[in-house]
């Protein structure tokens, strides 16, 4: 069968400075999708670069008092050192000061200008630098840039311009005839609207009051704009125009330019257009993705909160990194970053979800096996379940992926972490060894082992390092056919009689110290493996007892109902509308023996907001109220014992 390819770019960075943790996330999100297309058979290729010409760089460097090639030099040492640190797989490093790139943007331009596409005129308007972008009066918003709310500068100054004009209806038919062309769709009625609809201005490309960039072949006082060199790197690490364009033959068009939402004009208007007036076909998918906030505003080192990516792979570890950049913000919107976020992430997602699992499910092979996979024996009705839960796993990972939905793949991932956790609840094998039910423990065993491993395969594409380490504890190291994406799509492939080797804790759960703010690691009995704490289970499971950890999985919130009223048929129940914090819940509660429904709205309840969604008599129920009962039916609605704002976390 023949292997399909797949091409992935990033945008290329300004060496103009160091990058901040925000910078990192493109790149992260490119190379989960880079390692998951490998993984499921694709011939990949995966580009990244700096973009290092243009007004900006070059006045940053004559402020570090350096050549604008000496500045840029040392940062783009430092941004392929942080990708490296981040696992970042690229296949190749662009940068826009190289040769093959310079030689290959100056025959751009040169055809061009041979097709009429380019005329020489004069450009007077105004212009941004940290952008690199130019404006019309009617596009400043107060008089600042649109893009970045920076002031502009005035421009007068020969140039010449590129013939937007003539390719714009063109450029509208294919965004129209291609619906994921630009994703999200916002994103695309926005490029539609406020600049194609109105009709598209010719683009300034060469600038003449400055010298860093590439000269213009046949006029070299004029350097070629920053944007049309830097957007040339997609095809010039492939060889476009070059003696040797065989990757240009296997990867173009790529399959994703993955971007943030501020420069996607650039990639869905003059982009796709250079790309029409070169005869080359236009690339499947821009995804303009959202930005990661702090608290106030936009994350920019101009802005000065930087967060230090570097500092913090020191802290945390790149794995635990990658995992909060990709399962914290849905991707395409905005999503704030702060520390105790992501320490969240690493207590509850990896320390107690998948540490814990792999920590206790190794813990009782250890005590009932002596640390030996045991072939299945007799099955129970919960493993077919578990089983299907499995095996729907990689297609769902994949739909996911292919939308480029990270958030919600690792979502779908922890539910199956969730499921398989429940499934030790469920099959109990302490009660199995205690009654030697031999057999059926062997299945429980054998099914949560192979249920890791599966977890493990498919983790690979978003936290490369982890799944090493619990192969290493699998036993399974060396047996790469064991780390396949093949090797899930059916349950059962783990071999038995392999030995274990439990290991150290992956991820221990951290707090921040009270003297200097930085991680240090809990004590708690959490680390330590389950048979050293036999009396503990005891007690959790005579006495039906949660942890702290359990119990704040609920998400617990004030809730102000809005409308209630009967469901026919049904006299036990009422469809509740409640206010969460602004976002509206339709409930369905058995309450109607108790309350009239004129009775509810303007009442604020406890209400738990992360219930699964289910239908009650056919309607849509999407959380609970909380309430107490006694034994002589009396009911009352649990609600605060002052007024506070729907929306408010109880804990
Ligand atoms: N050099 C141009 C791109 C040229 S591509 C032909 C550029 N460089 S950049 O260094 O400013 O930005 C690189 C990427 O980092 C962009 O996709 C940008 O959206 C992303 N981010 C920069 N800050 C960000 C956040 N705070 N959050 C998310 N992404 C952000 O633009």
């Amino acid at each position: 069968m023949e292997r399909k390819k797949f091409y992935i770019t990033t945008p290329i960075y300004y060496p103009s400075d160091k990058l901040h943790i925000g910078h990192s996330y493109t790149t992260v999100a490119a190379d989960a999708m880079a390692r998951f297309k490998r993984l499921t058979g694709y011939d990949v290729y995966f580009l990244t670069g700096t973009d290092e010409h243009g007004q900006k760089i070059e006045r940053r460097a004559q402020a570090a008092g350096k050549s604008p090639q000496e500045f840029v030099d040392g940062i783009v040492e430092w941004i392929k050192k942080l990708w490296q640190a981040l696992d970042i797989s690229y296949d190749d490093f662009i940068r826009t000061t190289e040769d093959r790139h310079k030689a290959a943007v100056q025959k751009i331009f040169q055809r061009f200008y041979d097709q009429g596409d380019i005329y020489k005129s004069k450009y007077e308007g105004w212009y941004c630098t940290p952008c690199e972008a130019f404006w019309t009066e009617r596009q400043l918003v107060d008089g600042n840039c649109p893009d970045c709310s920076r002031p502009v500068e005035l421009v007068a100054e020969e140039s010449y311009f590129f013939r937007m004009s003539k390719y714009a209806n063109k450029l509208l038919e294919h965004i129209e005839q291609h619906p994921d062309f630009i994703q999200p769709a916002a994103r695309k009625n926005e490029m539609i609207n406020n600049f194609l609809k109105p009709g598209l201005e010719d683009l300034c490309v060469s600038r003449t009051t400055f010298n860093w960039g590439i000269p213009v072949p046949f006029d070299p006082d004029h350097v070629i704009y920053v944007w049309l060199d830097a957007l040339s790197n997609y095809i010039t690490a492939l060889g476009y125009a070059s003696e040797d364009d065989r990757l240009m033959q296997t990867f173009w068009p790529a399959d994703v330019h993955l971007i943030g939402k501020e420069i996607v004009r650039f990639h869905t208007i003059y982009w796709p257009i250079f790309l029409m007036a070169l005869g080359l076909e236009l690339p499947e998918k821009v995804f303009g993705h959202g930005w990661l906030l702090l608290d106030d505003g936009k994350m920019s080192k101009s802005k000065g909160n930087v967060i230090d990516p570097e500092e913090l792979i020191k802290r945390y570890g790149s794995d635990a990194i990658r995992y909060f950049l990709l399962r914290e913000i849905p991707f395409g919107a905005d999503g704030h970053f702060s520390e105790e976020a992501l320490l969240h992430r690493i207590n509850f997602d990896l320390a107690n979800d998948l540490g814990n699992l792999l920590n206790r499910t190794l813990a009782m092979l250890k005590k009932y096996f002596a640390g030996t996979v045991p072939a299945p024996g007799q099955s129970g009705s919960l493993d077919e379940e578990l089983r299907l839960a499995a095996e729907s796993l990689p297609g769902q990972i994949e739909a996911l992926m292919d939308q480029l939905q990270f958030s919600s793949a690792l979502a779908e991932l922890w539910r199956f972490i969730a499921r398989v956790n429940k499934y030790i609840d469920e099959a109990a094998p302490w009660s199995l060894a205690k009654t030697g039910q031999e057999s059926r423990l062997q299945s429980v065993m054998y099914n949560l082992l192979e249920s890791i491993r599966i977890i493990s395969v498919i983790l690979q594409p978003f936290m490369p390092r982890t799944p090493e380490r619990i192969w290493h504890q699998l036993g399974i190291s060396a047996d790469k056919h064991l780390q396949t994406w093949e090797s899930i799509l059916t349950f059962g492939k783990l071999p038995s009689g392999i030995q274990t080797a439990p290991g150290e804790v992956l991820f221990p759960r951290l707090e921040l110290s009270e003297k200097d703010g930085t991680p240090v690691r809990q004590a708690t009995k959490k680390d330590k493996p389950i048979s050293a704490a036999k009396e503990v289970q005891e007690k959790v499971e005579k006495q039906n007892l949660i942890s702290i950890d359990e119990f704040s999985r609920l998400d617990l919130r004030v809730a102000e109902i809005k409308e209630a009223e009967p469901i026919s048929g049904a006299d036990k129940l009422l469809k509740l509308k409640v206010d969460v914090g602004g976002e509206e819940k339709q409930v369905v509660a058995g309450i109607a023996k108790h309350f009239a429904p004129e009775e509810l709205p303007g009442k604020r309840v406890l209400f738990v907001a992360n219930l699964k969604p289910a239908k009650l008599r056919g309607v849509l129920s999407e959380g609970m109220l909380l309430a107490a009962s006694d034994d002589e039916g009396n009911l009352v609605l649990a609600t605060t014992e002052a007024p506070i704002k729907s929306g408010s976390r109880v804990k």
